[in-house]
């Protein structure tokens, strides 16, 4: 067991492409801690730099009290998984298992219960005399997951282990890596694009892109609380809703006022917070599950109310998509709620009740700045 400390890494390829920007990450012992973002954003790179299977810029790895950067792979005592499963194709699962220890010398008795005991967990037992081309993808995962158990590391790498299998399996295979983590509760860094994926698995969640850590926290922390339009857009499917516009002084309150005609008045914390940016050009962003189609407990004030269009439905069972826009001629704001499954005519008009507690505002661009949050500002809650 061991907790890793990412401290100043840098990463620069020859061609002068620095992946990785300077991060820092201490992730516990014992901790599951998942790397997401977009494709490119550097999340291999720094798993593959704490494996020792790229060299490291800049800065240091450490794993446990020791720096690892000069350290070889084979010493760092970590176990990685990857996407690809790379198992042994003319050995059996219990060869393919049994390798990596014996390659280590480990006596054979031990070898054996090792296998039989990761295989038993594993629930592969039937399989072990069988060959790679013999088993589904999603066995084919489980014994790569067996192989990195059987090591018993102070840490597992994983990158985006279950991208090559369906829907359905992945959804399994990830339930099993929990439970998996519940188990044997080694230290874990997961790679993974895929949000779902990152909120349901991980501890923390660390959001990066281009080469940097944008947000590390709780899986609930970085959903309602993103530090920045980035991490916001990221993170939630169907993906938070964004308004460009400006605030303004009106009626003896700050009311954010669309491009397109959307007004929305600022109560609460989010009005003495966004007081210093009246005036300013501002981003209104609501998570789809924060927009009603009537009132309710959490969304009845008239003020916080939109008029939209409704464009299309997507029906899901007991909920539904609906598509709503302001646009006339392509110009216009658009959202999508996500609300109670009901019928409604397209082009039927509605009448969008928000959640403010769903409402956040940010500075204009990519990776503006929460403004409604509390400790970004300054300003105690
Ligand atoms: N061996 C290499 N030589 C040069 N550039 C590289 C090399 N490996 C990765 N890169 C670049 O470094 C950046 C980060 O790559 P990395 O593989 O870490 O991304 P990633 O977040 O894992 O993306 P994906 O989700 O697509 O796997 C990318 O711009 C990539 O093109
Ligand atoms: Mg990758």
């Amino acid at each position: 067991m061991a907790q890793v400390t990412i401290k100043d890494v840098v990463k620069t390829y020859p061609g002068n492409v620095t992946a990785v920007k300077g991060i820092n990450l201490e992730i516990a012992d014992g901790e599951f801690m998942v790397l997401v973002g977009p494709s490119g954003c550097g999340k291999s790179t720094t798993l593959r730099m704490t494996a020792g299977l790229e060299e490291i810029t800049g800065g240091t790895i450490s794993i446990g009290d020791r720096v690892v950067n000069d350290v070889p792979p084979k010493d760092r005592d970590i176990a990685m998984v990857f996407q690809n499963y790379a198992l042994y194709p003319h050995m059996t699962v219990y060869k393919n298992m049994a390798f990596g220890l014996k390659l280590r010398k480990f006596p054979k008795a031990e070898i054996d219960k090792r296998v039989r005991e990761a295989a038993e967990i594993l629930g592969i037992t039937q399989l072990l005399d069988r060959k790679p081309k013999a088993l589904s993808g999603g066995q084919r995962q489980r014994v790569a997951l067996g192989r990195a158990i059987v090591r018993d590391p102070a840490v597992f790498l994983f990158d985006e282990p279950l991208s090559n299998l369906d829907a359905k399996l992945r959804v399994e295979t990830r339930a099993e890596i929990k439970r998996l983590h519940k188990r044997l509760t080694t230290t874990t860094i997961y790679v993974t694009h895929d949000q779902e994926e990152a909120m349901t698995l991980g501890d923390r969640v660390c959001v990066m892109s281009e080469g940097l850590i944008q947000q590390c926290d709780t899986p609930i922390t970085v959903y309602d609380r993103p530090v920045n339009r980035f991490v916001a857009a990221f993170l939630g499917t169907p993906p938070m809703n964004f308004f460009d516009g400006q605030l303004v002084a009106e009626n003896g309150g700050t009311w954010f006022k669309s491009n397109h005609g959307v007004s929305v008045e600022l109560t609460g914390h989010h009005a003495e917070l966004a007081a210093g940016k009246v005036g300013s050009e501002v981003v209104m962003g609501v998570r789809p599950e924060g927009m009603f189609l009537r009132p309710t407990e959490f969304a009845s004030t008239e003020s916080q109310t939109v008029n939209m269009t409704v464009d299309v439905t997507e029906p899901l069972g007991n909920t539904m998509d609906v598509f709503l826009s302001n646009a006339t001629n392509g110009e216009g704001d658009r959202a999508t709620a996500r609300v109670k499954a009901e019928p409604l005519e397209e082009n039927a008009s509605v009448k969008v009740y928000l959640d403010q507690s769903k409402i956040h505002y940010f500075e204009p661009g990519k990776f503006g700045v929460n403004l409604t949050l509390p400790e970004l500002a300054g300003v105690g809650a």
